[in-house]
């Protein structure tokens, strides 16, 4: 493809995104494909010679398109908000078109250094102090497997440069709560410590958060029994609940035995944004690495990860390798981002970032947060106000988890397996309608609905429809 010919084909692209945007809010929320239609409406072969722009353009209409989940519809409720900022799509398009190569600073010195200032900008308006560097990661899962390597590293002084784990005479051990994202456990399970060597520690019944003084016995416990904590992983806002891990007093306690203290908050990072949230991660200065995702709620599109840590100097000691054929005249001089992490080539996706704060502006993105935070204590409200519903967990952001207990033939609420057919049955009828979209989770052994407000286009008017719409399905039979 020429230039000219990108050209043309890009306007009509561009042109295609626009109105495919616009006109969301028409599709059902939910893909209403049944596994297998789109790979049978596809070619088993590939294309032998050049096709057509607009054979292409109709096939997304006709094949791609249904086979997508709508999570920009103003009616997903659904996991976290995975939010794609226009402003940021152009930023993504910037990246790719280009077609720069991050391997050195001196392959392309500006992807280096607009990430540097793009990621401080990101500290400064989520209030950490000038002691965190940051870079950007694909997701938040990659970023704790990097902080669980660095803590493995730490703990067992660079086990990496001999026998690895194997020549470690004594287990290492990663604490965290059931709460935890998955992502925590495969970090733990892929940097070596294993599943053995991962405890979940006790939490608060109804808040979730981890429970410091349990917290503090399992470590000496550990250490009674002449193994080395080496990681505590604390969640700012757990998926299922967004429970929020106490983190100064876990802090505290990590300090005291030099245990390397990740904070996960890849959803609540979002909230930094706002001033009146940062109680919720009081401690966070304490913290050896902190990783967000500006993916999620704040809407910078995927895969857009930050991973920030206050110990350059151990992250590259730990990440480097440094062969002769990436050598430069600018080293020492220079960050150099492939000794931040686990890749080597890397793209340009400070430019999400910065075409997104830029275009969109700071202001606009904080009173989105707000409004939804306020979406979500009202529906909240109206959850707990209404016979037969509850509200199960607090809510300390933009996600409300839900059951509604109706009664039995004796009048008695409904529980156990026929609870959870009902709580089910309701959350299908909506997601399979179209209509709305929820995703369900266990909360002590039952399932529960989680409704995530946060997607950039829903308004008061679209939470005040979805508790319409629930109060309506839930009485079907
Ligand atoms: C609390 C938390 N941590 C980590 C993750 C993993 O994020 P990613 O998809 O960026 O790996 C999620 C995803 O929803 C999450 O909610």
């Amino acid at each position: 493809m020429t230039p000219e010919e990108f050209r043309k084909a890009g306007h009509q692209l561009i042109d295609w995104i626009a109105d495919y945007r616009q006109r969301i809010p028409e599709l059902p929320v939910k893909a209403r494909v049944q596994p297998g239609e789109v790979r049978a409406a596809l070619p088993g072969q590939p294309p032998g010679g050049a096709d057509q722009f607009s054979a292409l353009l109709a096939d997304l209409d006709r094949v791609i398109v249904p086979g997508v989940t709508q999570v920009q519809h103003p009616m997903h409720f659904g996991w976290f908000p995975s939010n794609a900022a226009l402003a940021s799509v152009l930023g993504d398009i910037a990246s790719s078109g280009m077609g720069t190569l991050g391997i050195s600073w001196e392959s392309c010195p500006s992807l280096t250094e607009l990430e540097e200032v793009v990621c401080d900008w990101m500290r400064q308006l989520t209030g950490l102090s000038d002691q965190w560097r940051g870079t950007i990661h694909d997701t938040a899962s990659t970023a704790c497997v990097t902080a669980m390597i660095l803590a493995r590293e730490r703990a067992s002084g660079f086990s990496k440069n001999g026998a690895g784990l194997q020549g470690v005479p004594a287990p290492l051990v990663v604490y965290s709560t059931a709460q935890a994202h998955s992502s925590i456990a495969k970090a733990v399970q892929l940097a070596g410590f294993g599943n053995d060597n991962l405890r979940f520690i006790a939490e608060d019944p109804y808040t979730r958060a981890m429970l410091p003084e349990a917290l503090a016995s399992a470590i000496e416990q550990d250490l009674a029994a002449g193994n080395i904590p080496a990681a505590i992983v604390c969640s700012v806002g757990a998926t299922g609940t967004t429970a929020m891990d106490p983190v100064a007093a876990i802090a505290a306690i990590a300090g005291r035995q030099s245990i390397w203290l990740h904070v996960d908050a890849a959803m609540a990072g979002s909230a930094m944004l706002l001033p009146e949230c940062r109680h919720l991660w009081q401690g966070v200065e304490q913290a050896d690495s902190l990783a967000w995702n500006p993916h999620k709620w704040m809407g910078t599109i995927l895969d857009t990860a930050l991973f920030y840590v206050r110990d350059v100097a151990h992250l590259e000691a730990v990440m480097s390798t440094n062969p002769s054929y990436l050598r430069s005249a600018a080293d020492g001089r220079v960050t150099q981002y492939r000794d931040w992490g686990i890749p080597l080539g890397r793209r340009f996706r400070a430019l999400k970032l910065w075409f997104h704060l830029r275009l969109d502006g700071v202001d606009a993105i904080q009173a989105r947060l707000r409004r939804d935070l306020d979406n979500a204590r009202w529906f909240a409200r109206q959850v707990e106000a209404a016979e037969g519903w509850e509200v199960l967990a607090p809510v300390p952001l933009q996600t409300v988890c839900i059951r509604h207990v109706p009664t039995d033939e004796q009048g008695q609420p409904l529980a156990g397996d026929a609870l959870d057919a009902h709580t089910l049955g309701w959350l299908a009828r909506i997601n399979d309608s179209g209509a709305a979209f929820m995703s369900p989770s266990i909360l002590d052994g039952r399932w529960m609905v989680r409704v995530s407000i946060g997607v950039e286009d829903t308004t008061r008017e679209h939470v005040e429809r979805l508790w319409a719409l629930l109060q309506r399905e839930v009485h079907k039979p």
